[in-house]
């Protein structure tokens, strides 16, 4: 029986509902998961059942105390991440309405042309942040609006997904700002809603929850929560931040110049800005940190690791990772010409396109099966590149906010499933031409909401301070000059093809 006083990290991603248990030195006591299902019940839908959610976090959480051997009473502050983008529709009684469109989902072509075209592309930018994607939260309301008529008019608040079970769990509507600006519906100067965005699309502010800072307290424990979950009523909870500001939380990216790449499913480049800089076309998300005063910039890959599960499971299912990778070793930087385009499941950064299709270009009887894997793992980093270099010209060309600095990168850290190759680490190094390091924590955004309950708790006076205590590099992997001269040819190649393969990308959509 531990007894020392603990954090919560609640994490809902799309794959399960995750509690964390940590302690004030930053050492996990417990850790325990329950997997979501996720229905897809028409092409290019995503949903999840926004119960599900809640019934994992309990789950989860009830099995990290027990794993802990803690009482509810040991915890201090709870904080919470997950899935971004999602949209869950109540009503006045706060009754799920229907089930909640997710981040993946991709019915919203015509709605993203709707906002842009109502709120105008500039302005759209220059308040949000962002262009209109289909992954986000506003074109999702403006669907229910189009198609489900009946459903819009009982509507009385929307939640992102882990707000629903910050909901089920205090009682009240709130959001952290990270998330918040994900929805397409925030002005990211202001750091909160944009009531000239919410006018324009006639969605009322009414329906919005409050927003808060990432480590700032949203709300406590109701009795009937704490029955469910063994939690003590009273714990406070802080708003936390969505699934890619609490992860760089996580890794300790939270300040300019130390730029965190996750290699996950999808694959994201994010960049700490001490301002509310924007992409001057958009190619880059601009929202807040789960820092105060901080915001930052992210490209997404769509299909990251996932390019890799996919070529394992569909071309290599008998053969482990390891031996697959261990293969690729052997072969020389370039693949001897090959190349792969990682557009799997469409793209959005640097492309925004769902109809951008993956491809192998430049076989010959010569390739084999392990040039074909050093050929995704060499694609995946190209494409991860393009997002790097977006943040490097954009350092250059954001609009200058007197007395703040640009973005620069001075370390880039690495985590996710992906980073565990060291093999796909030194190719990250190489195509970027830049030192990868990778840190002693590994349990991601979770990690990171427990680090913003514990500063919501003052155990830190900072985000920047807690990271710093808790936090160290744990593997250096450094460029090798003669290979990255190599990949800076083949770069232009990779960059050309999906220019090259557009016409006929689309063609095949239609
Ligand atoms: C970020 C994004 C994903 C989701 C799901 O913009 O869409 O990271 O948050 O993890």
């Amino acid at each position: 029986m531990i007894q020392t006083q603990l954090f919560l990290g609640i994490d809902i991603s799309t794959t399960s509902a995750k509690a964390l248990l940590i302690d004030p030195q930053g050492v996990v006591a417990a850790s325990a998961s329950t997997p979501l299902s996720l229905s897809t019940p028409k092409p290019l839908w995503s949903e999840q059942d926004p119960h599900e959610w809640w019934q994992g976090a309990v789950s989860s959480i009830r099995q990290a105390l027990a794993q802990a051997g803690a009482s509810g009473a040991q915890v201090r502050v709870i904080g919470m991440t997950g899935q971004m983008h999602g949209l869950v529709m109540l009503d006045k009684q706060e009754r799920v309405l229907r089930p909640a469109i997710l981040w993946n989902d991709q019915r919203t072509g015509a709605e993203c042309e709707e906002i842009t075209q109502k709120v105008g592309a500039e302005k759209l930018l220059r308040i949000t942040g962002n262009r209109a994607l289909t992954g986000f939260t506003a074109p999702k309301i403006l669907w229910v609006h189009n198609h489900e008529p009946q459903i819009y008019a009982q509507t009385a608040h929307v939640l992102l997904p882990k707000d629903y079970v910050r909901l089920r769990l205090t009682g009240g509507h709130a959001v952290d700002k990270a998330d918040g600006a994900g929805m397409l519906l925030f002005d990211l100067q202001k750091r909160d809603w944009s009531d000239e965005v919410l006018n324009i699309l006639d969605i009322p502010r009414a329906w919005m929850p409050e927003t808060f800072e990432g480590p700032e307290i949203t709300g406590v424990v109701t009795p009937s929560a704490a029955a469910e979950t063994g939690l003590l009523a009273g714990t406070p909870v802080v708003g936390g931040g969505g699934d890619q500001a609490a992860q760089a939380v996580g890794v300790g990216a939270v300040t300019p110049g130390i730029v965190a790449l996750t290699l996950g499913t999808s694959g994201v480049v994010f960049a700490t800005t001490d301002g509310p800089f924007v992409e001057p076309h958009g190619r880059l998300h601009a929202f807040c940190h789960s820092v105060p005063g901080a915001w930052h910039f992210m490209g997404v890959m769509l299909s990251a690791a996932g390019s890799l599960q996919w070529y394992h499971d569909t071309l290599a299912a008998n053969t482990s990772f390891d031996e697959l990778l261990a293969l690729a070793v052997d072969i020389p930087p370039g693949s001897e010409g090959l190349l792969f385009l990682p557009y799997l499941t469409g793209e959005r950064t640097p492309h925004p396109d769902p109809l951008a299709r993956a491809a192998f270009v430049g076989l010959t009887v010569r390739h084999s099966q392990a040039h074909m894997t050093r050929a995704v793992l060499e694609g995946v980093a190209f494409g991860l590149r393009d997002s790097m270099e977006l943040i490097k010209q954009a350092s250059g060309e954001m609009i200058s906010t007197p007395g703040v600095t640009k973005s620069r990168i001075e370390q880039v850290r690495v985590s996710g499933g992906g980073s565990r190759s060291a093999l796909w680490r030194q190719i990250l190094a190489d195509v970027m031409d830049t030192e990868l390091v990778t840190v002693n924590t590994t349990e991601g955004a979770a990690f990171g909401a427990a680090l913003l309950a514990g500063v919501g708790a003052g155990e830190w006076a900072t985000v920047n301070e807690s990271c710093l205590a808790v936090i160290r590099i744990s593997q250096s992997t450094r460029p090798n000059q003669r290979v990255s001269e190599v990949y800076e040819q083949a770069y232009p190649l990779y960059r050309e093809l999906y220019h090259a393969l557009k016409p006929t990308f689309d063609a095949m959509g239609r």
